[in-house]
């Protein structure tokens, strides 16, 4: 299978994985083994379709790796929070709504941990929704910080290792709190930005929101899903909010700092980033592979746990599996391969070849050869390499 911008589309493709409508994620438009027609194609293009799976002659292996369930869970997540909260009528999540999310979030966990080496579901990154809006991000942080924490499984286990072998290994609540992150924003003027602005502090309003939702969370439903949202804008340098002041009553207080943040929030800091940057400032989306640049290069740095960027910078690839990608030389090729020590250097399987002349080339040792287009987007200034792994554990 493989993943190609709808605008290449051309009859006689076969669907090789259902195709949602964006306006209405509940609804299927193309079902998977469904040959496209002029149509299709044209209907796939007027709703705003940008990208689909297709079956491809010479990628059939890819069919294994790649988990298109995973896409329908994370939907399943978006849409029923839809349904669950209105903006200025949400008042409190009940423990009938925790039990139905925990059901959603722990379907995505078993799915990830049935998934070809559990994280590669992280390679429908590009895949996601990147509609603008609060429920899509949530879902999006929900999915990946699932996703990574699996990846970052015996470092959470040591940064929990107080809380009991029964519960060093429980996910469902860092899915849980990831849902519901933002979920004091619904308090929030339909004025207000959905993200936190990067380059100044955020408004006294916005500041509030990590507060109002751990007050919409019961006491009674889960002390580490209230801790991810009124955690998730503390910063690992100390320069996050909300100051403890305003929890504790006390006027000393600061805001947390490094390891005195739980690690679920600190999971949803790194996570609620990235799917910032996966929109541009008018809320259109950006390759996967911009946003691991910007957080690759080290200005935003100081907010995060090293080791979790770290995963993710590693853990979540710039290029997913199976998307079509242009090389610099002009050449069209698929991803078949990833590389978490070069995310940026896959290995990949030129088209447009035979089946017989099936050429597979690993950009890792190719100098001069690189990535130059993903799904019709240049990246030629997104590129980024990272420092060895042994590097980083020494520092
Ligand atoms: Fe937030
Ligand atoms: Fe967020």
């Amino acid at each position: 299978m493989l993943l190609i911008e709808t605008e290449t589309l051309r009859p006689g493709l076969e669907a090789a994985a259902p195709v949602f409508d964006p306006a209405r994620p509940w609804l299927k438009l193309v079902l998977t083994g469904a040959v496209l027609d002029e149509r299709a194609i044209r209907l796939l293009r007027r709703r705003g379709v940008t990208m689909m799976w297709v079956r491809w002659a010479g990628l059939e292996f890819l069919d294994g790796l790649v988990n298109t369930k995973l896409t329908e869970l994370r939907l399943n997540l978006y849409t029923q929070l839809k349904r669950d909260f209105k903006p200025n009528q949400a008042k409190a999540v009940s423990v009938t709504q925790y039990v139905r999310y925990c059901n959603l979030v722990d379907g995505l966990i078993i799915e990830l941990l049935s998934s070809a080496n559990n994280g590669l579901g992280a390679q429908t990154a590009d895949l996601f929704d990147k509609q603008p809006g609060l429920f899509s991000h949530s879902a999006n942080v929900a999915y990946l910080a699932l996703t990574l924490g699996l990846r970052l499984e015996t470092y959470i286990m040591h940064e929990r290792r107080h809380a009991g072998a029964n519960y060093t290994r429980d996910f469902t609540n860092l899915g849980i709190g990831a849902v519901f992150h933002d979920i004091g924003k619904l308090t929030l003027p339909s004025t207000q930005a959905i993200h936190e602005p990067l380059a100044e502090p955020p408004t006294h309003e916005y500041a509030r929101h990590p507060q109002s939702g751990y007050e919409m969370i019961p006491e009674r439903i889960s002390a580490l899903a209230r801790a991810a949202v009124l955690h998730h804008h503390q910063r690992f340098d100390g320069a996050g909010f909300p100051n403890m002041q305003t929890i504790t009553g006390k006027s000393h207080l600061k805001p947390l700092a490094g390891r005195d943040i739980h690690i679920f929030p600190r999971i949803v800091a790194v996570c609620d980033v990235f799917d910032h940057l996966c929109h541009d400032d008018d809320g259109g989306p950006r390759p996967a592979v911009a946003a691991l640049h910007d957080l690759a290069n080290g200005n935003l740095t100081g907010r995060f746990d090293p080791v979790i960027l770290d995963g993710l910078l590693r853990y979540v690839p710039p290029f997913p599996i199976g998307s079509r990608v242009t090389l610099s030389d002009g050449r069209p090729a698929a991803i078949i391969a990833l590389n978490s020590r070069q995310p940026c250097q896959p290995v990949v399987r030129l088209l447009r070849l035979t089946k017989r002349s099936q050429q597979n080339i690993d950009l890792a040792k190719r100098a001069g050869l690189h990535i130059s287009e993903i799904l019709g987007v240049n990246v030629d200034s997104c590129l980024y390499t990272l420092p060895s792994a042994e590097l980083c554990q020494a520092r």
